[in-house]
């Protein structure tokens, strides 16, 4: 259901759009694809993750620079304009490097010109006003300068509102704790506010649920604890010693001290290498997902998925329910990765599949206008003369995800490249504690796996942080116990034998 209906400006455009829309939404709906310019080469840019994670939406919204439109909520009145950019973002006259950049490779730094010596201060005059990343805040638009730094403090900190986060809250709080959860975005659920599709697995981890359903109940559990202070539209900007979070709401910033942290950041999503890879109009899945099933928003009208797992089968199908051509779905491997079940069902409503085949490059001048694809032998080479142009205004990339880690890093925590679970992740003990004391990693964090193992791994964190605290009893331990046994079940499959073997790399000893 749509909220009240607001205006918001772009350059001088006037915008219809909904509260409780993100602004990059609201350009979309408003047909809107070019939202701003790249730094050097002044590349169009557009939305494609929707969650904050790629810095490709990033616009000036009230004065302000480099603010992530597709997580910032609409509010009436607002001022979003374009960077990096003249006259406009459509049309920008410094796309001429664009078409130059051979004479500008990477690696190029304009101070390097130094001949003829005596032109060289006015190349530096010329050029040095289109470096950066957008203009200094101006007061003049609304904008408002960050408050002085507050203090907080907390027993348990999320960082992360998807179902690992939330499951951790609950069962902390359930336990006593005082937990503070905090998420950029302007919803509890992370992706599972996006997933209209019924869940698989367990009847106890919400099997035959769709995903939006299964947030909205681990939210209104989460309402129900006093105990459990969520914070949204926060971002947490760094993990310091001692167990200190940076935070920022709005124009706040605030230091908190948490005594245990958990991390459920969850995952970005992956891309591909190929040509124009960058064009507005090539879009993550997840991305793809938001716009149609959290905004309503119809992402293109003729679409090529790159992917055949069941991420790939399953939002094929949804963009063909919401009105959009499906022209093929593309995956590099000689067999479809996803369900027969789903494939079965595309391939009925006349969506072909090339297996062994990727996508080569893409064209258009502002947004995608088409792909090539191309076939790959057994050895991943493109096989000449197997080309094949397909018409179409949106790519969706569905190739995997891979965990977020840079507060883990940043936290000091002893992290290793696991190809199984999706790249790089913390060592973590059963009871998900990292090599840091006091840090929990549940979920895709830890590893890419599914919501089911995301929730059993939010418990056993949840818990295990309340019982060094002192909360909870023999009981709560046995609980934990019971998880740990629950998340092996859940990995016991043939189809889970790369999770198991990731996460034996991936063990620690208590201690
Ligand atoms: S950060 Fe906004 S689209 Fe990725």
């Amino acid at each position: 259901k749509r909220g009240p209906k607001v205006k918001i400006y772009y350059g001088r455009k006037k915008i219809d759009a909904y509260e409780g829309e993100t602004v990059g939404a609201a350009l979309c709906a408003a047909g809107i694809n070019v939202f701003t310019r790249s730094v050097k080469y002044h590349r169009p840019r557009g939305m494609f993750c929707a969650i904050g994670k790629c810095s490709s939406c990033m616009m000036r919204v009230d004065g302000v620079p480099n603010v992530m439109t597709c997580v910032i909520p609409v509010r009436d009145g607002m001022r979003v304009e374009p960077q990096n950019c003249f006259p406009s973002a459509s049309h920008d006259l410094y796309s001429i490097i664009d078409r130059l950049g051979f004479k500008f490779p990477a690696g190029f730094y304009y101070r390097l010109i130094t001949r003829p010596r005596s032109l060289s201060a006015l190349y530096l005059k010329l050029i040095r006003p289109l470096t950066g990343m957008g203009k200094f805040p101006t007061a003049n638009r609304g904008f408002k300068p960050m408050t002085k730094s507050e203090q907080r403090e907390t027993e348990v900190a999320v960082v992360g509102a998807g179902p690992a986060g939330l499951s951790a809250a609950i069962h902390a709080a359930r336990l006593g704790c005082r937990v503070t959860l905090i998420d950029e975005n302007p919803m509890l659920g992370g992706q599972l506010i996006k997933q209209t599709h019924m869940f698989f697995g367990s009847k106890e981890y919400f099997a035959g649920v769709r995903g939006i359903r299964i947030s909205e109940k681990l939210a209104e559990e989460v309402k129900q604890h006093e105990n459990i202070e969520a914070l949204l539209n926060t971002s947490v900007v760094g993990l310091y010693e001692g167990n200190v979070l940076g935070i920022v709401q709005g124009n706040k910033f605030a230091t908190m001290r948490a005594k245990k942290v958990i991390v459920s950041t969850g995952a970005y999503e992956k891309t591909l290498l190929f040509n124009n890879n960058d064009l507005p109009g090539v879009m993550g899945a997840g991305g793809v997902q938001t716009l149609m099933n959290v905004f309503g928003i119809k992402p293109g009208n003729e679409a090529l998925m790159v992917g055949a797992g069941n991420v790939g089968l399953i939002i094929s199908y949804q963009l063909l329910q919401a009105g959009v051509k499906v022209k093929g779905i593309v995956e590099a491997v000689p067999r479809i990765g996803g369900y027969f079940v789903h494939a079965a069902k595309i391939r009925r409503m006349g969506v072909p599949i090339y297996v062994s085949h990727t996508i080569k490059r893409t064209w258009g001048r502002r947004r995608v206008e088409g792909a090539t694809i191309v076939q790959l032998d057994d050895r991943w080479k493109e096989v000449e003369g197997t080309e094949k142009d397909i018409k179409c205004d949106l790519i969706c990339i569905s190739v995997g995800l891979k965990p977020t880690y840079e507060f883990l890093y940043q936290a000091g925590c002893k992290m290793k490249f696991i190809s199984e679970l999706g790249g790089h992740v913390p060592l973590r003990t059963k009871n998900m504690e990292t090599s840091v004391k006091g840090v929990y990693i549940p979920g895709d964090t830890g590893g890419i796996e599914e919501a089911d193992t995301a929730m059993v791994g939010g418990k056993i964190a949840g818990i295990s942080a309340a019982l060094s605290l002192g909360y909870g009893d023999k009981e709560a331990e046995e609980f934990r116990e019971k998880a740990i046994m629950e998340l092996e079940d859940l990995r016991s499959g043939p189809t889970s034998a790369r999770i198991r073997s990731g996460i034996e790399k991936a063990l620690i000893e208590e201690g």
